[in-house]
């Protein structure tokens, strides 16, 4: 398990970290967090009257597509650990006045629920957030029914380049200390890499799938409401405060030269995958 303090001061780095964006997570420059989990509904098409569980639900992003897919005899159970980001939820879920979702403030990796409980279940850009993305697998799939599907999202190598990596680069030059390994959502590396995940985690039928979701935003200043309203902002603030502006500063002008007569592109290729529970016998 990932009991061991390493992981606890982690999750709750990332629990600190998306109280304080929850506020301005659903702005227009990170449309792709709803375009993606609309693809992932399609992806898993859970039937009418389903029990679905949505882990790191953040704002409700595939909750309120999922809820409207499963109806009014079916029920989603969406999970998070910031209380921030489910409070959003929340008025996210009453504004489409759906009444078919339970908000759960719950770790991934220790879920409460019993086995063989959920038809489908769901996890958009949340999976490499977990210590132990193995173990928490393993309970994602005892909770799920056999023969029901779990499906997850996460970025490919290609997403957000080339600012991400300037991004990183500069918080290096500006002396933040960084892991040395793959972190963020980098930990998950390839296609592979998620095929070899859910197998390990005992599914079947794996099935993969990669979808561009990203567009052109206006200008620098949108890319900066995407650090400033996404995980990306806890790296930033690492940066020590006098020399905030400096690296904002640097940073923005790089990116304002990748603009074009079209706008900046922000590459947001994500990888799909599911498999299915194994039924007995
Ligand atoms: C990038 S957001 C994705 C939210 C939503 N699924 C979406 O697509 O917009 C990642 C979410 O994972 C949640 N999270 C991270 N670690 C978690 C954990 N151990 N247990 C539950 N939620 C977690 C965060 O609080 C955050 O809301």
């Amino acid at each position: 398990m990932s009991a061991g303090p390493d992981a606890a001061q982690q999750k709750q780095a990332v629990q600190q970290v998306f109280d304080k964006v929850a506020a301005g997570y659903d702005n227009p420059a990170t449309r792709f967090f709803p375009f993606c989990a609309d693809r992932l509904v399609n992806f898993v098409k859970p039937g009418p009257g389903a029990r679905v569980l949505d882990v790191a639900t953040g704002t409700g992003a595939a909750a309120v597509p999922l809820a409207q897919a499963v109806g009014p005899q079916g029920r989603v159970h969406a999970i998070d650990i910031s209380p921030g980001m489910l409070d959003r939820a929340a008025a996210n879920i009453a504004t489409m006045a759906l009444e078919n979702v339970d908000l759960h403030a719950m770790d991934a990796e220790r879920l409460d629920f019993r086995s063989d409980y959920f038809h489908t279940v769901v996890c958009s850009y949340g999976l490499f957030f977990i210590p132990d993305m193995q173990a928490a697998l393993g309970d994602w799939v005892r909770v799920l029914r056999p023969g029901g599907k779990l499906a997850f999202t996460c970025f490919e190598q290609s997403a957000f380049q080339p600012m991400l990596d300037n991004f990183v680069e500069n918080l290096r030059v500006f002396g933040v200390q960084l892991p040395d390994g793959p972190f963020g959502s980098r930990r998950i590396s390839s296609l592979d890499h998620c095929c070899e995940l859910l197998e390990t985690a005992g599914l079947e039928a794996i099935e993969t799938e990669l979808v561009q979701v990203g567009y052109h935003l206006k200008d620098e200043t949108e890319w900066w409401d995407v650090v400033h309203n996404t995980a990306m902002r806890g790296l930033f603030e690492q940066v020590p405060g006098e020399r905030q502006a400096d690296f904002r500063a640097e940073h923005l002008a790089f990116v304002a030269a990748q603009k074009t007569a079209d706008g900046l592109w922000m590459d947001v290729g994500t990888r799909f995958a599911a498999g299915i529970k194994p039924t007995a016998g």
